[in-house]
Formats: C-alpha cells, structure tokens, sequence
C-alpha cells in the first residue's frame, strides 16, 4: 500500500510540474483528488484492511492528500500570476487606467442643516433630546393651553391618526410641531432645563413654494429662576448672527402663541438686499426666522413647576425654510421630491 501510494505522489507531482494554465490545473484536479482518483479509491479501502495496515496506509494516505492540496493552491497561485503577467505585456489588461471611484453618499440638506443649526445650541449650553412623530393630542395641544374647540387648533391642520379611544374619540395624532417635547421634557425633569428637539413634523398641507406636509423643526427652551425675555432676545439673535452672519440685524415683534406669554416672531434683516427691499423679503426688508415667547405660567403650572418661582423661555423655527433663506432655494418642495439632481449640490 505503502508503495503504491509513493507510485501516486511521484506521477501526481510529475504532471503537476509541466501544467501552466488553469483548465488543465482543474483537471489535474479531478484525475488525483477527484472521487474517482486512485488516491480516493485507496482512503475508501482502508476500510477492508486490519487495524494495524489502517493506522500505517490510513496516515500516509491522508498525508498525501493535504500535499496535493497545497501543491495544488501553489500552482493556482503561480498560474494566475503568469496569466496577469502575461496579459499586462501583451496589453490585454491596462494597468494605468485609473479605478473606479466609488460613489459617496452625503447626508441629506435637511440633515446637514439640522446638525448646523443644533451645533449652534450645544455650544451655547443646550442639550439634545428626540421625540415621538405619533403624538397624544394632549401633548401637542392640550397640555400648551389649547383645549379641543379652541380656535387656535386651526393654526395647526392636523394628521390624525385612525386609532379610536374607549371613549370613541381620537386623540392620537402625528405631530404638527415640536412643542409637546417642552410637556414631555418638563413633566420628567426639574429645573433647570436647557434644551432643544430636533425632529419631523406633519400638517395636512395644500403644498406650496413655502409649505410641505413633512418638514423639520427645532424646538428650544429654556427653564431656571430669573430667565427673562432679555435672556431670550440675547440667545436667539447670537443663534441668527452665527448661522446668517455677524453684520445680521434681529427683530422681535409681537405675535400670538396660546402656550407663551408674550409671544414673539423673530425677523432677520433680508440678507440679499440688507433690508432695503428685494422679492426675497416681499419688499419688507425683514424675514421671519422663528416663532418664540416666556413659556406660559399655566403650561409651567400643568408640568409642577411653581411660575412665582420660576420662568422659561421657548422658540420652535424651520429648519427646511432656514435652508431656504441661506442657500437661495426657491421651493420646499424641492427637499423631499428625491431628485438627485437637486441633493446632490450639497
Ligand atoms: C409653531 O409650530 C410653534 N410650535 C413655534 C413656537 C415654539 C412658538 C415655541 C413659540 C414657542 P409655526 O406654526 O409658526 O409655530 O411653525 C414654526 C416654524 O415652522 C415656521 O416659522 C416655519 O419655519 C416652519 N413651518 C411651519 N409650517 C411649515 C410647513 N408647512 N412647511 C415648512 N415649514 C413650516
């Protein structure tokens, strides 16, 4: 057996040596480690023989087959090597022409503006925190002194959702800003509370140049003793100096939100006319950034925090429209239409 198997190797490796391409390597393969090879043939008789010629052929047997497999690797190796080379010299394969580059993905415009905009916030001291989109309408309007039939709930043109309570109403809904997070956070903290919410909001929109059904908003506020309208006027307009540039002029006037008091709408100076009066501004010479106020006492009051004691401020801005107003973008719609065209200028 011994002998036979010392017949293999030498005629094996005989062939081995002279084969100089891949076809006749696989061949080679098939004739000596194949099923139906000799050598496999001596592994399957192994089964016949006694003990002792098992142990003795059984080890030299397998020993041989691991020194044709790699034998038979290195040859793989050598052959495709010389195939290369071969190729190269006669010019088949051009090994100056540039790769290809793989294709990058980016973050999306609204993202990176998000990421600006919170940026912004965390280095003046303010935390992150994210919300749920599916919002209990308590949260989104109850909670921020808008009961059901207030006419302020017509601000806001709400998704509901078609979920239906024991008491046959529906009171989950998607939400149509970011405020419920001040409900949220507060209920769950003391103060003081320094934060802002990044997240999507939804309103059942005719879409526009201006409006969109989905789009992002950053909510921001803050909670403490002595916090007064100053401290809010000084945060904002140092936010709108760093994202709109340090020669920005900011303006506060009054507007009306049911869950501040007072409430403010912040203004920017058009930057593409410097206030003079262009079609960005619709001739104002003033653009609005945002919504804002003092939290209101009753909203202070629902979460437990004592308003005698203390005061908080509170701002929710767009961040698809503060895009806009920095990039020159005519249309929101443009954001989430998914034409590369567009997203790939960011
Ligand atoms: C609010 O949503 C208030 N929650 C903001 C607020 C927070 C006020 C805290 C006071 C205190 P408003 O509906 O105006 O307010 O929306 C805020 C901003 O979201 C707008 O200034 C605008 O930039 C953006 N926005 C509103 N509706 C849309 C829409 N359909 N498409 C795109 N952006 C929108």
């Amino acid at each position: 057996m011994i002998d036979r198997l010392g017949e293999l190797r030498e005629q094996a490796l005989g062939e081995l040596e002279s084969i100089d391409n891949l076809s006749d390597l696989e061949a080679w393969r098939v004739r000596h480690l194949g099923r139906k090879s000799a050598l496999t043939q001596v592994l399957r008789g192994l089964a016949g023989l006694s003990l002792e010629e098992k142990r003795a052929s059984g080890a030299a047997a397998n020993e041989l087959r691991s020194l044709f497999e790699a034998q038979l690797a290195l040859k793989q190796e050598a052959v495709r090597e010389a195939e290369i080379a071969q190729a190269i010299e006669t010019g088949r394969i051009d090994v100056t022409l540039p790769g290809r580059a793989p294709t990058l993905g980016r973050l999306h415009p609204s993202t990176q503006m998000l990421r600006q905009i919170s940026d912004i916030f965390i280095t003046m001291g303010f935390e992150v925190i994210e919300g749920p989109d599916v919002e209990w309408e308590y949260y989104c309007f109850d909670a921020l002194n808008i009961p059901p039939d207030h006419p302020a709930r017509d601000m806001w043109d709400t998704l509901w959702i078609d979920f239906e309570a024991e008491d046959g109403r529906h009171p989950m809904l998607l939400r149509t800003h970011t405020s419920p997070m001040q409900i949220r956070v507060m209920e769950s903290r003391r103060p003081p509370v320094r934060v802002i919410v990044p997240g999507m909001c939804y309103r059942y929109e005719a879409t526009d140049a201006t409006h969109e059904s989905m789009f992002y908003q950053i909510e921001g506020f803050a909670v403490d003793t002595n916090i007064t309208l100053a401290d809010l006027k000084g945060t904002l307009f140092e936010f709108a100096k760093r994202l709109f540039g340090k020669e920005r002029k900011a303006r506060f006037r009054c507007d009306y939100f049911p869950f501040v008091e007072p409430g403010v709408e912040m203004a920017i100076d058009c930057f593409l006319c410097n206030g003079s009066g262009c079609q960005l501004c619709s001739g104002t010479g003033w653009i609005e950034i945002l919504g804002a106020g003092m939290v209101h006492p009753d909203v202070l009051r629902r979460v437990g925090y004592d308003p005698e004691v203390y005061t908080g401020f509170a701002f929710g801005l767009g961040v698809e429209r503060m895009l806009m107003l920095k990039r020159g973008i005519d249309d929101i719609r443009l954001f989430y239409s998914n034409d590369l065209r567009f997203l790939r200028q960011f």
